[in-house]
């Protein structure tokens, strides 16, 4: 008889935003004369800049003649872009990485969700805690997680590494020796940023005891520090031990357009096996590209004009974060994050839990966010604000915060 993929009916429930949806959309029903905020969700809200659409519109139209028409993708994806790529976001930071080095993909989430594949199962896996949810899910999809403990909210086979106050929301090494690790900074959810000095121990690390490093770099646009690094490779000695992953979701607003990329140093091998070609076959396999139109949306981000537009439309939400790091501040929360990120991860005051917190900013300000403790368990007593509404709506959302007594 047909068996199902058990592993996926050990998965609790995605309960975070579905909560979070039928929470606001009672709380709006009984109050239709309310306006709510929403700084909850990770989707971007400016739209494409001038030279992104002028290259769709330029792509669309070479799609509709025959002399410039385009059918399937290269497998690593055109090298226009990865030419684009290589230069823009690699050899400008002095970083080392070829072009036939980087995968381009419909974006992050999937292959962050898909890398895992081309590791065994028996391989134990690092996560941050709080962590993006997709590193864990996918991993217990595949059968590497083990049993769940719902009272600690914890896989048994996942070794989770605590992001607190206490640490600056950077994690250390972990206690037992991990295969693969995964390393998201600037981090969503706590908004925190790793230093070069900070990457380089874990690069070290990884090469010290044949880990490998799933870097996810989604939100390196926002950095505005020096010693932040904006990609691992800046580290010495990462292109043995460190896959990267980036999106254009978060720097261009891509969201909606998809377009991502991973990057596999050649030299990055384990068991005698070069990652990259393990990588290469899987792409091949089961990926046939992202379309032409979005790759050439994706150079144009790389052009002068792309990168002058881009510079302003991440200001903006740069300004929005600093609105609620600072007004928020001033009105003595506890905040992180919003830095070197869109995240402002803050203490929930009273030490009211995530949701208790989630509860009083909708029904007294009518402003949502996310509630930390979804994130995992060491989310509990936090909460994250996202930098991507409007502006007008994030003064509005943290003026009414401040009026509340804490
Ligand atoms: C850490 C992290 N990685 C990856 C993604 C997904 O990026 P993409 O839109 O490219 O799939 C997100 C989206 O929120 C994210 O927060």
């Amino acid at each position: 008889m047909l068996k199902v993929n058990e592993n996926y009916l050990k998965l609790p429930g995605s309960y975070l935003f579905s909560a979070i949806g039928k929470k606001v959309s009672a709380y709006g029903a009984a109050h239709p004369e309310k306006r709510i905020i929403r700084l909850g969700i990770g989707d971007v809200t400016q739209p494409l800049v001038p030279a992104v659409t002028e290259a769709l519109h330029g792509a669309v139209e070479e799609m509709g003649k025959a002399e410039t028409f385009r059918g399937y993708a290269p497998d690593l994806g055109y090298e226009f872009l990865r030419r684009a790529i290589a230069e823009g976001d690699y050899k400008a930071l002095g970083c080392d990485i070829a072009e036939d080095e980087i995968f381009v993909s419909d974006g992050a989430k999937c292959d962050s969700g898909n890398i895992q594949e081309i590791f065994a199962l028996d391989n134990r896996v690092a996560v941050c805690d709080p962590v993006y949810p997709v590193y864990v899910d996918s991993n217990v999809m595949a059968g590497r997680a083990g049993t769940y403990d719902s009272k600690r909210e914890v896989w048994s086979n996942i070794l989770y590494m605590p992001c607190t106050e206490d640490n600056g929301f950077v994690p250390e090494l972990p206690r037992e020796v991990p295969d693969l690790i995964y390393l998201c900074f600037p981090n969503n959810p706590t908004g925190s940023a790793v230093t070069r000095a900070q990457l380089q121990e874990w690069v070290d690390y990884a090469n010290k005891v044949g880990a490998v490093i799933l870097y996810d770099a989604a939100y390196e646009a926002y950095i505005s520090e020096s010693d932040v690094p904006h990609s691992i490779y800046e580290c010495e000695g990462a292109r043995t031990c460190a896959i990267e992953l980036r999106s254009f979701s978060k720097n261009a607003g891509f969201t909606g357009l998809r377009l991502g990329f991973t990057v596999v140093p050649k030299e990055l091998e384990r068991g005698g096996t070069a990652l990259h070609s393990l990588w290469a076959r899987r792409h091949g396999t089961k990926y046939n590209g992202a379309p032409y139109i979005v790759q050439r949306a994706g150079e144009a981000v790389y052009s002068k004009a792309g990168r002058e537009q881009l510079k302003e439309q991440i200001d903006y939400y740069k300004k929005n974060a600093a609105y609620i790091l600072h007004g928020l501040r001033e009105a003595g929360y506890k905040v992180y994050g919003g830095v070197n990120s869109p995240y402002v991860w803050l203490k929930t005051p009273k030490g009211m839990s995530s949701w208790e917190f989630f509860d009083c900013l909708l029904e007294n300000v009518n402003v949502v966010g996310t509630p930390g403790s979804g994130f995992g368990p060491s989310g509990e007593g936090y909460f994250r604000l996202t930098a991507f509404g409007s502006y007008e709506n994030t003064v509005e959302a943290v003026d009414r915060m401040k009026v509340l007594s804490l």
